[in-house]
């Protein structure tokens, strides 16, 4: 049975009907996954019960896995998921919920800032795959803004303006902006800022979006705090309400997203109750802009 589509939003988001996560699938399956993302940047896959190993089966038919060691601030040994998972979950190794005031669970407090993944790489993420084994009833959405329509609805002069602009991006920037600056000089040295354009072009479909996050701390040649301003107005430009979808989730959805094109972030929820996300990143072709000034440093 081929697969469906059917939108969730007026500008982007589809739910992908008639595929089962759980088993291998066929080339033309993949192929009109790649194509229904690269339409709608966003897909809702329901009911999909998979297992760690068949979300990395899936995850790898659209290319190589970004791993999670050595970016953050998580320890050897403090990992309760394999290397390919990012544990967006509120839970320890041991399956226990984080207390309040637990580092890592401040730390990644950081999804609530609008960001795309992996932004801070000198390579960034090209898909993202987040699969909810326990969501909870009340907030945790996962908000998504299509970047594409945003940069649309940009007036000439600013899309002129953004269209060579690069800015750099780091972990350091987007948990100071929430007063997370207790990292210690080997984190901060993992956190080294990259360069990424401010306009993209999305290698399938051609069109341009708004490269934004909130690792963004500086624009190349501007002076920081005129750099900050811009970056804050054209987020709030790229996030106003119809632009938005917000997943409200059930369990065993798995959603797909581009980072290329959209950004997102997770809403408030109750930090006693378990959410149990496991996320894994399909890595992103090539750099956005060349690096060698950063990387020399
Ligand atoms: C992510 C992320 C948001 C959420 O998995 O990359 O930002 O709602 N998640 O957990
Ligand atoms: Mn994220």
């Amino acid at each position: 049975m081929p697969i469906s589509v059917r939108p969730l939003h007026d500008l982007f988001v589809g739910e992908v009907g008639g595929i089962d996560l759980t088993r291998p699938l066929a080339p033309e399956d993949v192929a009109a996954i790649e194509a229904a993302i690269a339409e709608h940047a966003v897909l809702v896959f329901r009911d999909q019960r998979v297992t760690d190993e068949q979300q990395l089966r899936f995850s790898r038919y659209f290319g190589e896995l970004e791993e999670t060691r050595g970016t953050g601030i998580s320890k050897p040994g403090e990992q309760r998921l394999h290397p390919a998972f990012a544990d967006v979950s509120n839970l320890d190794k041991d399956n226990t919920v984080l207390a309040r005031d637990n580092r890592r669970r401040l730390y990644s407090l950081g999804n609530m800032s609008w960001h795309s993944d992996s932004s801070f790489k000198p390579i960034p993420a090209a898909y993202s795959l987040l699969s909810g084994r326990v969501v909870v009833d009340r907030g945790g959405e996962t908000e998504f803004a299509d970047m594409r329509a945003a940069h649309d609805a940009l007036d000439d002069e600013t899309k002129a303006e953004i269209a060579d602009l690069i800015c750099e991006h780091s972990l350091i920037f987007s948990r100071e902006s929430l007063g997370f600056d207790d990292l210690t000089e080997a984190e901060r040295a993992t956190m080294r800022p990259v360069r990424q354009v401010l306009t993209r072009t999305h290698p399938i479909s051609g069109r341009k979006s708004i490269y934004l996050a909130s690792h963004i701390g500086e624009i190349i040649g501007w002076p920081v705090p005129e750099a900050r301003a811009f970056i804050r107005d054209l987020t709030e430009h790229a996030t106003q309400r119809q632009f938005v979808y917000a997943h409200k989730w059930r369990p065993f959805d798995l959603v797909m997203w581009d980072n290329r094109c959209t950004m997102h972030r997770a809403r408030r929820y109750d930090a006693t109750k378990v959410r149990d996300m496991r996320r894994t990143t399909v890595a992103g072709a090539a750099p956005t802009v060349a690096q060698e000034a950063i990387a020399a440093e």
